[in-house]
């Protein structure tokens, strides 16, 4: 255990906040007796994976709980299919490009997501087309309050739109130590996603011809356009979610706003695009100090060099105000305020 971290380093939005303890936990077992030992319940914690969708806000009076645990094991394997599970601290990129090396199909629309593979499962992480709630079949977790192990099945998380049962009913009660995800050994792309096939297109990819590997490096190559690189910019991705809002809210806002970026679901609600939103309320690129809004993508939230946390969700207050007071659409943030 260390104590006084700065946890710059473990955040990617880059922000000086210290904290009181340090641990890493490196296997399963290191989690079990580490939650066993520990009575948490009156101590401040806050487990922490790769620490790209946290914003600290405050120097972290407590534990930080890094989680470290290692490790790509084939739990089942047939012509078809193949089942992997996954040590939670392996690192979210990492294992996309292992199971695009081994034409494992189904995550490679998920390529370059910051983060690790515990993490993944929270806010069931999404991009271009595909939530990873469509691999994962089950979340090996440990309960915090005794050090007890157990296993959910994918239909018991409640996945939903960057969000499962970790982050709303058992919020803060699970450490995720393992995933497993069960992935398949024929091509099954998912190109719906318009941007993918005009970047496969200026690849020179066929159609036809298509791998795993050219979608993953479509993905890349979109991503790499759009959104700034952590180790050059600190940033969390999309600050907010996208709002969801109901047929007869979507007419409303169309009559004002003919041109508004929306997204017809299968329920007929309709998912508003949170960066045109952000955009048309005159954030984008705003800076003041050494934080922001994004040049190129107005849902993401930057620190230049050396914001504090608390400037950056005070900013994130004025954008909620501000889009509200516009288009009556209230924006909920993604990023976990610490
Ligand atoms: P952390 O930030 O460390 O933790 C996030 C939350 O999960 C915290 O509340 C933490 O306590 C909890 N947690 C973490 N690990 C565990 C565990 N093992 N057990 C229990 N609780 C845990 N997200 C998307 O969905 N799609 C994107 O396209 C996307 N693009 C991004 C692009 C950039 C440039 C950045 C910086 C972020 C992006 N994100 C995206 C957000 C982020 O990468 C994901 O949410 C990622 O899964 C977070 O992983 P992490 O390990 O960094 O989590
Ligand atoms: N747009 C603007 N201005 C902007 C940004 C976006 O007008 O500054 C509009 C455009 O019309 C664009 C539309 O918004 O067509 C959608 O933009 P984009 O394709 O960049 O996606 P997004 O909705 O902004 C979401 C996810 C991303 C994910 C991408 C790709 C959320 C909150 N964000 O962003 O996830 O990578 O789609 O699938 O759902 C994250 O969660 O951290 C994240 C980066």
């Amino acid at each position: 255990m260390l104590e006084d971290i700065n946890l710059k380093p473990y955040n990617t939005f880059g922000i000086a906040a210290k904290a009181k303890w340090f641990t890493e936990l490196q296997t399963e077992e290191d989690a079990l007796n580490f939650f066993k030992e520990n009575n948490l319940a009156k101590t401040p914690h806050l487990i922490l994976g790769g620490g790209s969708n946290i914003l600290l806000t405050k120097d972290f009076d407590g534990h930080i709980i890094k989680n470290a645990i290692k490790g790509i094991e084939i739990t089942f394997e047939d012509s078809t299919e193949v089942n992997l599970k996954v040590g939670a601290g392996e690192n979210w990129h990492n294992f996309v490009m292992y199971t695009v090396n081994n034409s494992f199909f189904g995550l490679e629309n998920l390529s370059l997501i910051p983060g690790c593979v515990g993490a993944s499962p929270m806010q069931n992480i999404g991009a271009y087309g595909v939530e990873v709630k469509d691999t994962i079949t089950k979340v090996y977790c440990i309960d915090k309050a005794n050090g007890s192990k157990r296993t959910f099945d994918k239909g018991e998380c409640e996945f939903g739109y960057r969000t499962s049962i970790f982050k709303t009913k058992l919020k803060d009660q699970y450490f995720i130590y393992a995933v497993e995800f069960k992935l398949s050994k024929k091509p099954k792309f998912h190109l719906e996603y318009g941007a993918i096939k005009t970047e496969l297109e200026s690849m020179g990819v066929k159609e036809s011809s298509i791998t795993i590997k050219d979608v993953s490096d479509a993905v890349i190559a979109i991503r790499k356009s759009k959104l700034p690189d952590p180790a050059e910019i600190g940033n969390a991705g999309s600050f907010f979610k996208n709002p969801v809002i109901s047929k007869q809210e979507f007419k409303q806002l169309k009559i004002k706003f003919e041109d508004v970026a929306a997204y017809i679901q299968k329920d007929g609600s309709y998912k508003v695009a949170a960066g045109w939103l952000i955009e048309k309320a005159g954030w984008k690129g705003f800076t003041e100090g050494d934080y922001g809004v994004h040049k190129k993508q107005a849902l993401v939230l930057v620190n230049y060099k050396n914001a504090k946390g608390s400037e950056i969700l005070a900013l994130s207050e004025r954008i909620i105000k501000s889009v509200k007071a516009m288009f009556s659409v209230s924006l909920e943030r993604e990023v976990n305020i610490v």
